[in-house]
C-alpha cells in the first residue's frame, strides 16, 4: 500500500476496536480496486464519540464505520440520516457531506444481510423466518427481512420485552403485522413456533450465545426445530461452525455463518464511500482473505473474540 499525501482516510471507532477484521476488508478492497485510501481502527470511548467524529470531520476523514457499543450514540452526531438507519435505530457507516460540516448515517449491516443471503441463495421476499435474539444484531436483520418484503417474523429472546419492542418497531416501518414474538422458553413447541410464522421458516441465530470460547454453546438443540427450516445462518463468525449450524446441518439443512454479512456490509460501506461498485471477484477474492485471517488467528491463539458485525 502506498500512502501518500492524498491518500482518503476511512477508520472504525468503537470500544474495542484492535481485533477487529475491518482494516482487512477495506484496505484489501482498495487494492483490488485501485483506490487510494487507507483503513485504521480509532479506538473511541463513550464519552467521547461526538467528539470524535467531530474532530474526523475537522481532520478530513473520508468516512467512518462505528461499531459497539456506539451504534446508537452516533445516531445523534450526524448531520443527516438514511431513513433505514433512523428506523433501525443504529448507524454503522459514516459518509462525509462535503461543504455541510458533518456526515450522513447509514446501516448497513441491513444491506449486508441482505446481500448475504441473495449471495447464498436465500430468497428473503415472501420468506417467513424465526430470529433468535432482540438486540442490535436482530434488529438489522429483522429491517433487512421487513425491507425485502418477508410475509412473517417470529422473534425468540430471552427477555420479552426487548422481543415486544423490537416487533413493535419492525412492525412500525413495515406499517403492517408483520412480527409476532415467542418467549424463549416457549421455543420447544414447534407446533406453536410453526403455526406462528405459517410455515417452513428461514431460522436466524442472532445472540451471542455459542461465541469463541463457549463454542458448544446453542440456545436450539430441538432437531423438530431445524427439521422445520429451510436453512440456518448464524451471524457469528468464530468460530467457524457454531453448534447451531451443527444442528442445523444434522438436520439436512444448509447453515450459514455470519463472515459473509460482515464482508458485504463491510462492501456497502465501501460503496457507499467511493461511489465504485465492487465487482463479484474482488468480494470472493476478499472473502478468501477473510477466511484465511480467522484460519490463521484460530491456529495462534483464538484469543479473537469473534464478535459480530465489527
Ligand atoms: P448485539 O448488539 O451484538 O446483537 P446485544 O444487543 O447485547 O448484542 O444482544 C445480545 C442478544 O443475545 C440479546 O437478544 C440477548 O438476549 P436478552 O435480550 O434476553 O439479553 C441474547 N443473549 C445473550 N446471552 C444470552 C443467553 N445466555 N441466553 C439467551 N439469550 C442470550
Amino acid at each position: 500500500m502506498d500512502i501518500s499525501g492524498t491518500t482518503c482516510v476511512y477508520g472504525l471507532i468503537g470500544d474495542p476496536v484492535a481485533h477487529s477484521i475491518s482494516p482487512l476488508i477495506h484496505n484489501a478492497l482498495a487494492q483490488e480496486l485501485g483506490l487510494d485510501l487507507a483503513y485504521v481502527c480509532f479506538p473511541v470511548k463513550g464519552t467521547k464519540v461526538d467528539e470524535a467524529i467531530r474532530g474526523a470531520y475537522a481532520l478530513g476523514i473520508s468516512g467512518l464505520n462505528v461499531t459497539v457499543p456506539h451504534k446508537q450514540a452516533a445516531l445523534s452526531c450526524v448531520q443527516e440520516l438514511d431513513p433505514v438507519a433512523k428506523a433501525v435505530g443504529a448507524v454503522n457507516t459514516l459518509v462525509r457531506r462535503d461543504g455541510q460540516d458533518g456526515f450522513k448515517g447509514y446501516n448497513t449491516d441491513v444491506e449486508g444481510f441482505i446481500r448475504e443471503t441473495r449471495q447464498d441463495s436465500i430468497p428473503l421476499t415472501g420468506s417467513r423466518a424465526v430470529v433468535l435474539g432482540a438486540g442490535g444484531a436482530a434488529r438489522a436483520v429483522c429491517f433487512a427481512l421487513a425491507k425485502e418484503g418477508a410475509v412473517r417474523i417470529v422473534i425468540v429472546n430471552r427477555t420479552k420485552e426487548k422481543a415486544q419492542e423490537l416487533a413493535g418497531a419492525v412492525n412500525a416501518f413495515a406499517g403492517r403485522e408483520l412480527a409476532y414474538i415467542l418467549p424463549l422458553e416457549d421455543v420447544q413447541d414447534t407446533d406453536r413456533l410453526l403455526s406462528l410464522a405459517g410455515g417452513a421458516y428461514l431460522a436466524v441465530q442472532t445472540t451471542s450465545v455459542g461465541l469463541f470460547p463457549h463454542t458448544e454453546k446453542t440456545l436450539i438443540r430441538d432437531a423438530a426445530f431445524f427439521r422445520q427450516a429451510v436453512a440456518g445462518i448464524d451471524i457469528i463468525y468464530n468460530p467457524d461452525e457454531t453448534q447451531f449450524m451443527k444442528e442445523c446441518r444434522a438436520a439436512g439443512k444448509p447453515a450459514f455463518n455470519g463472515l459473509a454479512m460482515l464482508l458485504y456490509q463491510g462492501i456497502a460501506s465501501f460503496e457507499l464511500w467511493t461511489g465504485k461498485q465492487v465487482p463479484d471477484t474482488a468480494a470472493r477474492q476478499v472473502y478468501a482473505m477473510m477466511k484465511e485471517e480467522m484460519a490463521r488467528r484460530r491456529e495462534a491463539d483464538n484469543t479473537d473474540p469473534g464478535r459480530r458485525l465489527i
